[in-house]
């Protein structure tokens, strides 16, 4: 069953309680899109807010961490609530010694590319994460369009992970909708973030169910 993480970047941040409620009953996690100015060029949430959201809902907070130097983050943010917390390759020199760290943390360990960066990259690290998360534009805004040449990576991976009986879930993120979403979930994706297309809608429970029933 192919998980959805709406991402709250899209959400109304003056009500973000409410917000969650309203999609909890029908998604897998809690994306939380942390950006610092630097790393991308917006500049959202730290562990404040993943805090005050996090007696809001006992869903997973999918922590996706776009900053520099993130290792001085991670524990901030396990102590805010974080339980899957995802850095980026591009962001990372020591890029084990930051897994390992979050995985000490307690919380589950993800790895992030961007568009522009091949699975070679992270090819050493995919027996220790548990999840992989291939950004589908680049990071640092919601409402961007689809890059179709990462399609070929989430089936790279996919192959990898069979290929080696690696468990890492495979994530995207970034310009999910019909026809993008089961472009996706038919390469290998497990989990779909999704921002302006659920939270830009008034029915949130109808986009959630149209998205999933894209995916048939
Ligand atoms: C982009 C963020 C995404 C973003 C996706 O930098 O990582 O999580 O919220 O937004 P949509 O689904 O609108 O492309
Ligand atoms: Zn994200």
């Amino acid at each position: 069953m192919t998980k959805i993480a709406p991402s709250i970047l899209s959400a109304d941040f003056s009500k973000l309680g409410d917000e969650i409620k309203d999609v909890e009953p029908d998604v897998d996690y809690i994306h939380v899109d942390v950006m610092d100015g630097h790393f991308v060029p917006n500049i959202t949430i730290g562990p404040l807010i993943v805090e005050a959201i996090r007696p809001k809902t006992s869903l997973p907070l999918d922590v996706h961490l776009m900053i520099e130097n993130p290792e001085n983050y991670v524990k901030a943010f396990v102590e805010a609530g974080a339980d899957i917390i995802s850095v980026h390759q591009e962001a990372c020199p020591h890029l084990h010694r930051v897994i390992q760290q979050i995985k000490n943390e307690g919380a589950k360990a993800g790895v992030v590319i961007n568009p522009a960066t091949p699975v070679s990259h992270i090819e050493p690290i995919l027996g220790d994460v548990d999840l992989v998360l291939v950004m589908t534009v680049n990071p640092g805004f919601g409402g961007q369009s689809f890059i179709e040449s990462t399609v070929p990576k989430i089936k790279a991976l996919d192959e990898l992970r069979k290929q080696h009986n690696y468990k890492y879930e495979i994530e995207i993120d970034g310009g999910v909708k019909k026809g993008t979403a089961k472009t996706c979930v038919d390469a290998g994706a497990d989990v779909l973030v999704a921002g302006s297309a659920i939270f830009n809608q008034d029915n949130r429970q109808k986009a959630i169910k149209s998205i999933k029933s894209s995916l048939k």
